[in-house]
């Protein structure tokens, strides 16, 4: 396994962070060891840990397809992560090159490495901030150069919002999300369900730089507010995926991450 490129200034390499530990559970190279031990340690505890990230990233690009399918051209993804093999861009530009990504993430690698895989590229950017800090990303010189939000805008928010702690408000934060789109904008979710293997996830992960919130089915679909829920609703992975005809690894254990896709009316 490698060492990171290029350490950004102010990165804790002495406490995992989930953008690492997700980058280590799908191959790539961008963590330190702490985040491959925790990550390890996590497998041994859940070893559908893997699979699922792995869903979780098939269904992020297929909700992309689907999004540009239905003539999406813009899109915002809440914590996006550190780049690998099948980034929002790479997918939305098979489809149409003009097409304008706006990824958004806290965590200093996953930002550093976006900004230089990105920097030569004027159709996609990268943001600092904490998603929830909804005005700052609203604002951020990036998303108004990039996104225009009198037209419909794909909305990510794919493994964000167990990350999201009930004091900062989740349901708030989408609903302001949720206004500022135009009709027939999309929204993208997967969320962790709520049962006593995510709840162990979730004592486990508090040695990590992010605590984890798993949430019971219901509260997950209030997240969508009035949006119309495509088939076949809000389901775990496996199983959306299955409803769209994608070759997927049929993990029932990895269902713990429910997903899906809906619109504005
Ligand atoms: C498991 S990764 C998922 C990456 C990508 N969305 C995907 O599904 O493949 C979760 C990402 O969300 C980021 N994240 C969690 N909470 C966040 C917040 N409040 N604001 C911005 N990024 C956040 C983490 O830093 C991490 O990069």
């Amino acid at each position: 396994m490698g060492t990171p490129q290029s350490l950004p200034e102010r990165v804790d390499v002495t406490v995992p962070s989930v953008a690492r530990i997700y980058d280590y559970l799908l191959g790539g190279a961008q963590n330190f060891a702490v985040d491959r031990e925790f990550a390890e340690r996590l497998m041994t505890a859940h070893p559908y840990t893997r699979p699922m990230a792995r869903l979780n990233r098939t269904f992020l690009r297929e909700a992309v397809r689907l999004m540009v399918g239905s003539g999406i051209r813009q899109f915002l993804d809440l914590g996006s992560g550190i780049p690998t093999a099948g980034n929002v861009h790479e997918v939305a530009h098979e489809a149409d090159a003009d097409t304008r990504v706006v990824y958004v993430d806290y965590e200093e690698v996953a930002v550093a490495h976006t900004e230089m895989l990105l920097a030569d590229n004027d159709r996609a950017t990268m943001v600092h901030a904490d998603a929830c800090d909804v005005d700052r990303v609203l604002d951020a010189p990036q998303t108004k150069r990039l996104l225009d939000f009198s037209q419909p805008v794909g909305l990510l928010a794919v493994t964000l919002f167990h990350y999201v702690s009930p004091e900062k408000d989740p349901f708030q934060v989408m609903r302001r999300y949720r206004d500022i789109l135009a009709p027939s904008s999309f929204l993208a979710m997967t969320h962790l369900t709520l049962d006593t293997a995510t709840q162990n996830i979730a004592e486990l992960m508090q040695q990590t730089q992010n605590n984890v919130f798993p949430r019971a089915e219901a509260e997950i679909i209030e997240l969508f507010g009035d949006f119309t829920v495509f088939e076949p609703g809000l389901v775990p992975i496996p199983s959306w995926l299955h409803a769209r005809n994608v070759d997927a690894e049929d993990n029932p254990e990895a269902g713990r991450l429910l997903a899906a896709v809906a619109r504005k009316p």
